[in-house]
C-alpha cells in the first residue's frame, strides 16, 4: 500500500482530512451496524441535543506503524471503557466495547495509507465520539444518537517537541469535586478554552489546575495528567476522583515498576511539594510526556532542576520504553497492543 505524500516529519498536531471514518447511530432504543463512510460532514438538526445542552463525549487513542512494519494501535480496550464511563455520566447509551474496537480496526485499516512510518516521528490519531442528535428544547437527555470515529495523522501536541514546557498555575477550575472531571465530556473542554487562551497571552505552554475545593492540591493540564520524579527518583502521580483516568499514566505507572524497577506512588500531591520534585513531566495520549521545566505561580517560579533544554533521565527513560513498546521495539505487556495488519 502505497502512503499518502505528506511531510510526516513537520507535522503538527492538527486536522488532516483522510478518506474514510465510521459512524454508528441511535435509534428506537439500539445501535445500528455502523459502517465506513467517505462523508466528513455531518447534517444535524438547529435543536440537536449536542447543540443546545452539550451532549457530547469523545476519546483519543493512536495508531502507529511498528519497527516491523506492522500497524497497531495501544490499548483501544481502555479507550472503549473510558468512553462507556463517559456516556453513562451523561445519560448517553453506552457505545459496546466490541463495536468500539471494531470502528478503531475499520477506520485504521480504510486509512492505511495515512498511518505515518516508522521512525517520521508522527502518528496516526484516532477521535471516536459520540453526541445527541434528535431535537430537545427541555433540559433532558437526547434519544438519538451518533458515535463516529475518524483520524488524523499529527506531530507532536506541543510545538518543540520534547523541549521542556512553562507552564502557569491557573486561577480558574477545571472540575468540581461531584462534578464531570473524571469523564472525558466536551464541556470540559469548552470550559477550559478561557484559561488556555489566557495562558498562552501570557506566554505560558499550558496550565497547573488545582482542586477546586481548597486550591492545595494538583489536578491535572487541560489535556495531560501529571507526573512527578522525586530527587530519589520515585515516580508520584496525583490521584484525585476529579481528574481523568489517563490511560498513559495508567500504563507509564506499570511501566515504570515492572520494566524499570522504579518505586511509584498515586496519592494526593500538594502544590507545596512541587519546589521540592526533580523532574515533571505531562503525560496523555497527544501529550505523549512532555517535560516541565518551570511552573509559575503567580509570578513565582519553580524551576525543575532538569531544567529547560531536555528531558530529566527518569522521563527519558520512562518515555522511551513506553514509546519501544507502542512501536514494537520493547515487547508489550499480554494485552496492550492491538494489530491492525
Ligand atoms: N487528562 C485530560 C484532561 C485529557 O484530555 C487527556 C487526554 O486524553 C488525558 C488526561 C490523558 O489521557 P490518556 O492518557 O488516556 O490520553
Ligand atoms: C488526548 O490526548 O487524546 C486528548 O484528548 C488531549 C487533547 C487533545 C484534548
Amino acid at each position: 500500500m502505497e502512503k499518502k505524500n505528506i511531510d510526516w516529519s513537520n507535522l503538527g498536531f492538527g486536522y488532516v482530512q483522510t478518506d474514510y471514518r465510521y459512524v454508528s447511530n441511535f435509534k428506537d432504543g439500539a445501535w445500528d451496524d455502523g459502517c465506513l463512510t467517505t462523508d466528513a460532514n455531518i447534517v444535524l438538526n438547529e435543536c440537536a441535543g449536542v447543540l443546545q445542552y452539550a451532549q457530547t463525549i469523545f476519546e483519543g487513542l493512536k495508531a502507529y506503524t511498528t519497527e516491523d512494519g506492522k500497524i497497531v494501535t495501544f490499548r483501544p480496550d481502555l479507550n472503549a471503557e473510558r468512553m462507556m464511563d463517559s456516556a453513562a455520566r451523561l445519560e448517553m447509551p453506552v457505545f459496546p466495547k466490541e463495536k468500539f474496537i471494531d470502528a478503531v480496526t475499520k477506520v485504521v485499516a480504510a486509512n492505511a495509507a495515512y498511518v505515518p512510518p516508522f521512525g517520521s516521528g508522527a502518528t496516526l490519531y484516532l477521535r471516536p465520539y459520540m453526541f445527541g442528535s434528535n431535537p430537545v428544547i427541555g433540559v433532558k437527555p437526547a434519544t438519538e444518537y451518533q458515535f463516529r470515529l475518524f483520524c488524523t495523522p499529527v506531530g507532536p501536541y506541543f510545538k518543540g517537541g520534547v523541549k521542556p514546557l512553562t507552564i502557569k498555575v491557573s486561577d480558574f477550575d477545571r472540575a468540581a469535586p461531584n462534578g464531570t472531571g473524571h469523564i472525558k465530556a466536551g464541556l470540559n473542554y469548552a470550559m477550559s478554552l478561557h484559561a488556555i487562551v489566557t495562558a498562552h497571552e501570557e506566554g505560558f505552554d499550558e496550565n497547573m489546575y488545582l482542586d477546586s475545593k481548597t486550591r492545595t492540591k494538583v489536578e491535572e493540564t487541560g489535556g495531560a495528567n501529571f507526573l512527578f520524579v522525586t530527587k530519589d527518583g520515585k515516580v508520584v502521580t496525583p490521584k484525585s476522583s476529579s481528574i481523568l483516568p489517563s490511560i498513559t499514566r495508567r500504563s507509564l505507572l506499570y511501566v515504570a515498576k515492572e520494566y524499570l524497577g522504579l518505586e511509584v506512588e498515586e496519592r494526593e500531591v500538594y502544590f507545596e511539594e512541587v519546589k521540592d520534585f526533580a523532574e515533571c513531566g505531562l503525560c496523555g495520549t497527544a501529550a505523549v510526556i512532555s517535560p516541565v521545566g518551570k511552573i509559575v505561580d503567580h509570578g513565582k517560579e519553580i524551576c525543575l532542576p532538569s531544567g529547560m533544554t531536555e528531558m530529566g533521565p527518569v522521563t527519558k527513560k520512562l518515555y522511551e520504553t513506553l514509546t519501544g513498546i507502542q512501536m514494537g521495539r520493547i515487547e508489550a505487556p499480554k494485552g496492550w497492543i492491538h494489530v491492525i495488519e
